[in-house]
């Protein structure tokens, strides 16, 4: 029997506020983003701007994905079979599990890879409310990368206990954490997915070798934009067309695309408004102090502002 999601407290909040920014917002997008710090390897903060692409298991399956899976001629058949069946399960789970979407080669996947600690801060301006986030992200890279069986095996045990079935009273189907990074790509607007089929992520142009100069510029004149990968006719075969530009780039996008998953320790709440000036403080409780499994008590603390 799975225990059913009770999402924590915060979520419930921050779901809320930021239904009521997107009402008031001209465009949802200024209020969907937020800002992250990292640590450096030298232990001093360093911060951007990121996006919000919601939690794991809640994203629904992108239409191409399927016939993506499909097409894949290197995948293992074990693997293709797992994949191609945990597709029911996309959309179909809810946790607090906030997802980042990001590019391999970034300063932040390394400094994540050294030390996992992370705080996000989302500053709602249309109702003056501000969340910190902080707590530990993991990766979830290319199955090329090194290391990817065992940073699975590292999501089976510590997230997926907190990643629910919407509907309960069926048999779940399991979700496979390559499909969901996947899933992710597919659903990237078209505008951002180009950046991934970019190799030379955050390196100063000037100190790159000629060659390597001409590749780095070459790629980005080649792939402005990603596009939808063409289908094939029923005549040809139909499916994916295998030889098209697109399916490359996209390929080639995915080996650079990575997922950091933040399991949320701590939310530091902040309502800015005289009337309703405040602090709140959501601790989430350690293991042993009567959490279900999969499930976890946050201590609510009021703190004076
Ligand atoms: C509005 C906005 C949204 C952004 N969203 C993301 C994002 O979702 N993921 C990401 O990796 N970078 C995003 N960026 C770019 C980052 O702020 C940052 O410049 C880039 O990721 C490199 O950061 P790093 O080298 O410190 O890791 C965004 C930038 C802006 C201005």
């Amino acid at each position: 029997m799975t225990q059913s999601y009770i999402p924590a407290p915060w979520r419930t909040q921050l779901d809320a506020t930021l239904a009521k920014n997107i009402e008031k917002a001209p465009d949802p997008f200024m209020v969907s983003v937020l800002q992250m710090s990292t640590v450096t390897t030298d232990g001093r903060p360093a911060n951007r701007t990121i996006g919000h692409f919601g939690y794991v298991g809640e994203k629904p399956v992108h239409a191409t994905l399927p016939a993506y899976i499909e097409a894949q001629a290197d995948t293992d058949p074990d693997e293709k079979t797992a994949q191609i069946k945990s597709l029911a399960a996309l959309g179909k789970y809810r946790s607090d599990i906030f997802v980042l979407e990001t590019h391999m080669k970034t300063k932040k996947v390394a400094q994540i890879q050294e030390n996992s600690a992370v705080e996000l801060c989302w500053y709602f301006p249309y109702t003056g409310e501000q969340y910190r986030l902080r707590g530990n992200m993991h990766l979830l890279s290319s199955p090329s990368q090194a290391g990817s069986k065992e940073r699975h095996r590292i999501l089976d045990e510590q997230l997926r206990p907190f990643c629910h079935p919407v509907d309960e009273d069926v048999s779940p189907i399991p979700f496979d954490w390559e499909t969901l990074r996947l899933n992710r790509l597919f659903n990237e607007p078209i505008a951002f997915r180009s950046w991934y089929t970019w190799d030379y992520n955050g390196q100063r142009l000037e100190t790159l070798s000629e060659a390597e100069r001409a590749r780095a510029v070459g790629q980005m004149l080649d792939c402005p934009y990603l596009g939808e990968i063409p289908t094939r006719s029923p005549e040809e075969g139909g499916g994916l067309d295998t030889q098209s530009k697109e399916f490359g780039q996209t390929q080639h996008a995915l080996a650079n695309f990575a997922l950091g998953l933040l399991q949320v320790e701590e939310v530091e709440y902040f309502n800015n408004n005289p009337a309703t000036f405040g602090r709140i403080v959501y601790v989430r409780q350690p293991k042993d102090q009567g959490n279900q499994p999969g499930h976890s008590e946050w201590a609510k603390q009021t703190m004076i502002p």
